[in-house]
């Protein structure tokens, strides 16, 4: 052990009491939770603790001024009931460089890994086995100290939660509206980063979508001239046999699922064009039937077919293919994600068994 990670579990599991089959995204949590405190310039002693509240004081930096932070990550069962975790150091990896820009301390790799493995561990048996299902693992790093004045905390917590998990989104499909109004994220800013803020700021211009019947928005870029991002996925466009997305900048998560998709699509031969990718072009490959799929891409949500777009008073209805490359590269995602594929990128993690 790296970091003395002090463990204490449950008297008894809540396992047995709970409807696995029907369970509705992120509302229920496994028996334990990870936490380490980070103060007088150092992590302290992580702990594993039975699931719990914690106590904090209203003035926590965190409720004033948002310096939070989070991850989302998933472990899956595979047929021999081994748990695998995909590509988890880019979690890593990517939750210090929410930090960084959030003036938080940025959280020592062997702490994070060894706190993974060993809750993902303990609580294996919540990771439920078949397709479609998966353990949703949240990490995520806050500022704790007491005090309202506008200025970095010198007290954090990192802490890592799960939840059983199915289908993010019901149906399996959505329809999306492309803004034309609201920014998710500017130039300079935190739109790269999973920082809390940037899923607040999206909750109004989402509600006002859905009064229209989308359930998603397309961000796009200040001008609204460029397409960034779905909701809280990226998003790819097949125009023809091109497969196009946003280039990863400022604005534009440097998505796990994103960069898995791209990699796999050019393993197939796909031709995939990582560049801006234009309202405009969009709009007429869609009026002059070249626009063949729109799809989402993200952890929770996996592979997310949109089957239409609307943009100011129009809408655009995809056309229904029979065999989308959406699909099919979900399916190789998850082959790999499940354990039941050639893992030639070596992405999959064992999580052993202690
Ligand atoms: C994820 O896909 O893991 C996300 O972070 C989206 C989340 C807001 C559910």
């Amino acid at each position: 052990m790296y970091s003395n990670l002090k463990i204490t579990r449950v008297e008894e599991s809540r396992l047995g009491k709970i409807d696995l089959d029907n369970i509705t995204f992120g509302t229920l949590y496994t028996d334990h939770m990870f936490v380490c405190d980070y103060k007088d310039g150092a992590w302290q002693t992580p702990e594993i603790v039975p699931y719990q509240p914690i106590m904090m004081e209203p003035s926590a930096r965190v409720f004033h001024y948002g310096q939070a932070a989070f991850e989302g990550m998933k472990a899956y069962k595979d047929e021999q009931g081994d748990v695998w975790l995909f590509r988890p150091e880019e979690n890593w990896r990517r939750i210090n460089f929410s930090s960084r820009r959030l003036a938080m301390p940025e959280f020592p790799k062997e702490y994070f890994m060894e706190g993974l493995e060993t809750l993902i561990d303990i609580d294996r048996d919540w990771v439920v086995p078949g397709r479609g299902n998966s353990l949703y693992i949240r990490p995520f790093i806050f500022a704790s100290e007491a005090g309202v004045s506008a200025a970095p905390a010198t007290e954090y917590k990192f802490m890592i939660i799960c939840t059983p998990v199915q289908a993010y989104y019901k149906g399996g499909e959505v329809k999306v509206k492309i803004s034309d109004y609201y920014s998710r994220a500017a130039n300079g800013g935190v739109g790269a980063t999973k920082a809390a803020g940037n899923y607040a700021a999206s909750f109004h211009p989402t509600n006002k979508v859905k009064e229209e019947g989308y359930q998603q928005i397309i961000w796009t870029n200040s001008t609204h001239e460029y397409l960034e991002e779905a909701g809280t996925m990226n998003v790819f466009f097949r125009i023809g046999d091109t497969l196009l997305t946003a280039p990863t900048d400022d604005r534009i998560l440097d998505g796990v699922t994103r960069k898995s998709i791209i990699k796999l699509a050019e393993r197939d031969g796909l031709h995939v064009d990582v560049r801006k990718v234009g309202v405009d072009e969009v709009i007429s490959a869609s009026r002059d039937e070249r626009l063949m799929e729109v799809f989402g891409t993200g952890t929770a949500a996996v592979v997310v077919p949109i089957t239409g777009i609307g943009h100011m008073d129009y809408h655009y209805d995809l056309p229904k293919l029979e065999e989308p490359y959406s699909i099919k590269l979900k399916n190789q995602l998850l082959d790999i994600q499940y354990n039941a594929a050639e893992d030639p990128f070596e992405w999959r993690y064992k999580v052993d068994r202690k």
